[in-house]
């Protein structure tokens, strides 16, 4: 069975978004998503980010898709032609998936990212297919209309990898750290 990681920034009161954008901005954090994202052993390969339509679309345009990884679209309503054509769409995260484990497709991919929002993280963490989760913990309470489901019991925390800064990071006079959690 294909797994995948989550990953999420998360303030204090669970907020992740606020009209359809990030409540905060933190170059560095989004670095650490690009990069998180982007690593591969195989550069032959190539990781997969999984989100839903208004994820998709607080994207910048000119930063989406986001590059050097697959890009694909959860959305009953969008319409295919208004994605450009390296982005794929399906109805729901389970299509998908089966998708990504036809073997010429899985043979091509290393990692698989669910990046959000609300819906898709939370169907995400009670699938068997989830496997970690990467939590920024952001330090402050934020304004938000966007939130991050409750995490379930049997996700631990688990020692950071090599990659992951450790310790309070701070930019802007707001603190976070990174987290990763495995069931
Ligand atoms: N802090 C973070 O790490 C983080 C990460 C991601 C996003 N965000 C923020 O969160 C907000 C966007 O998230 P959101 O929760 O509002 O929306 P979202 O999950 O990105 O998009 C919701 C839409 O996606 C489609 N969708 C979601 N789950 C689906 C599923 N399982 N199957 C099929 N379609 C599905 C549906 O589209 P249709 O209505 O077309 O069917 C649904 O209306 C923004 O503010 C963004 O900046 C923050």
């Amino acid at each position: 069975m294909l797994q995948f990681n989550l990953i999420a920034a998360v303030c204090e009161n669970f907020g992740i978004g606020l009209n359809g954008d990030l409540p905060w901005s933190l170059k560095s954090e989004w670095e650490y998503f690009t990069s998180t994202t982007k690593r591969r052993r195989d550069t032959a390969k190539q990781n997969v980010v999984i989100m839903g339509r208004c994820t998709y679309l607080s994207i910048p345009e000119s930063k989406r898709p986001l590059a050097e990884r697959l890009n694909i679209v959860l959305s009953t309503t969008i319409l295919p032609i208004e994605l450009p054509d390296n982005v794929l769409l399906f109805p729901n995260l389970e299509t998908a998936m089966k998708h990504l484990e036809q073997v010429n497709v899985c043979e091509n991919i290393e990692t698989v990212w669910i990046v959000g929002g609300s819906g898709v993280y939370r169907e995400a963490m009670f699938s068997p297919r989830c496997h970690r989760l990467y939590i920024t913990r952001i330090k402050q309470n934020f304004k938000c209309d966007k939130y991050f489901p409750k995490i379930p019991n049997d996700f631990k925390q688990i020692e950071p990898d090599l990659e992951t800064p450790t310790g309070i990071q701070e930019e802007n006079g707001i603190q976070y750290e990174y987290t990763i959690l495995q069931k």
